[in-house]
């Protein structure tokens, strides 16, 4: 205990350098999704790989067909080993008229409270979350030389664009990687005070749809009813997507997914989830799901399909009368319990094939695919990872689910057998994916010496 003291003290003492490592890396422009800051990703992977290496990891940043892997490992150690996973890439920062700095000039604000926020693009998803977990470690070797289990870091650089290269690296160095638990920091608090391991998570299953009718922009008064619009083919076939109880219409696609075990149902009944204050947070009121289930239901327990992106025909200032040749979508699954992404999206590639007309063409593009996941919490690890949160927040740390996807999580478990602990002091206010980012500077804190104690119980 006195040891573990002494690690949460120099964390406290070393709270402005670790600030001053996180800004550091907040101004590395890692989008991965953009071909263009691929130069900033492999820059991202070496900080980090040479950062591991200033605290006695052997770590490199290991090439891929896309962005670097990067692998430390930590063999010293008693206990069961550890496998960290974060990723060091970020979102696109569009719409960049609507964020009040640049995204990559991270800063410090405080709030009207005298709470403080860090702000920029990754503060919260996930270069904030990752260093807690590396200064955590950091603090660990600064006191005691070493870290109280053998621990390899696993960083990737293609999360939030949908990577492919991660699963066969998995496999590839499956033997190196193993470990006998999986820790990971990409998720939320269940709120400010109150601490939380995410037990499952959905999976992903994206598409691209790309119509094109004629071979050419058109002139809708020379051509209109008599030529195919690919805007209106595309409109029809997201409308046919959902029924009007907002059920999901692709044959097979609730397969797999049963109705909330009651365990679950009444764990989550105790959270006492308030949807009012949920929706009310971002400007709405009004449930937009599957008519008859909870919003908790929503988001954490039901498949959705969402289009996150669609364009066809003239968006620029002003009018023109076109048809246009192509129009396209951007269309995603989330997908619970045992759903299959395969059997989704072949099931999605049937639906819009029947639905694209005779002279008309459809081309699919695949943006990544997972499954969903859930961990046996009955587990000890994760009782020790709860006492150790409870301990640090001094309030009980809660079992929660989640809407968000770590696609990793799922290869994990298949490729390497492992569970996963996944605690995270994200909020849901940090406007991970949006213009003006940020993440709590008491959660930062907060994180660290969380995950110091978490460390130094996985060992006992
Ligand atoms: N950290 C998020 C996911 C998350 C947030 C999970 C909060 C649980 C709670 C992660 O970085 C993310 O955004 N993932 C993407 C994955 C996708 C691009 C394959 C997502 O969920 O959209």
């Amino acid at each position: 205990m006195d040891t573990l003291n002494a690690v949460l003290a120099r964390i406290d003492a070393d709270a402005d350098a670790a600030l001053e490592r996180l800004f550091a890396l907040l101004r590395i422009r890692s989008i991965s999704t953009d071909p263009a800051y691929a130069a900033e990703c492999k820059a991202c992977a070496d900080w980090h790989a040479a950062d591991l290496a200033s605290i006695g990891f052997e770590a490199t940043a290991r090439p891929t067909p896309g962005h670097p892997i990067v692998v430390g490992h930590h063999r010293a150690g008693n206990g069961p080993s550890a496998l960290f996973y974060g990723h060091y890439d970020v979102q696109p920062v569009d719409p960049l008229d609507l964020w009040d700095h640049d995204p990559f000039e991270p800063r410090i604000e405080t709030r009207a409270d005298g709470t403080k926020v860090i702000r920029g693009r990754g503060a919260s998803d996930d270069k904030g979350q990752v260093m807690t977990f590396i200064e955590a470690c950091r603090a660990w070797k600064a006191v005691t030389g070493s870290l109280p289990v053998p621990l390899t870091v696993l960083l990737e650089g293609e999360e939030e664009s949908g990577g492919v290269n991660l699963p066969p690296f998995l496999r590839a160095n499956a033997a190196e990687l193993k470990a006998d638990i999986g820790l990971i920091c990409d998720t939320n608090m269940w709120d400010p005070a109150t601490p939380a391991i995410q037990t499952m998570l959905r999976g992903l299953c994206g598409e691209e749809i790309i119509i094109t009718a004629a071979d050419r922009d058109l002139h809708s008064g020379f051509y209109g009813s008599a030529a195919a619009n690919p805007n209106h083919i595309l409109a029809r076939i997201i409308a046919d997507l959902r029924d009007a109880d907002g059920r999901i219409t692709l044959p097979g696609f609730y397969d797999g997914v049963p109705e909330l075990p009651e365990a679950l149902r009444r764990q989550w009944d105790s959270l006492e989830f308030d949807a009012g204050a949920f929706l009310g947070a971002v400007g709405l009121s009004v449930p937009a799901g599957e008519k008859g289930r909870s919003v908790l239901e929503m988001t954490w327990s039901r498949p959705t399909c969402e289009v996150n992106g669609m364009g066809g025909g003239y968006q620029g200032a002003g009018f023109k009368t076109v048809i246009p040749s192509v129009a396209s979508a951007k269309i995603s699954f989330r997908l619970v319990f045992d759903q299959d992404p395969h059997k989704v999206r072949a099931a999605f590639r049937d639906f819009v094939r029947a639905r694209v007309p005779a002279d008309c063409k459809v081309e699919f593009l695949e943006h990544g695919s997972g499954s969903a996941i859930r961990f046996p919490i009955e587990d000890a690890a994760f009782g020790k990872a709860r006492d150790a949160l409870t301990a640090e927040w001094g309030k009980p740390a809660v079992f929660i689910g989640g809407g968000g996807s770590i696609p990793v999580t799922a290869e994990l478990k298949q490729a390497l057998g492992m569970d996963v602990i996944l605690a995270g002091f994200a909020l849901e206010d940090d406007r991970i994916h949006s213009p003006n980012e940020k993440y709590d500077l008491h959660c930062f804190r907060h994180g660290m010496r969380s995950w110091a104690r978490i460390l130094h119980a996985l060992a006992s």
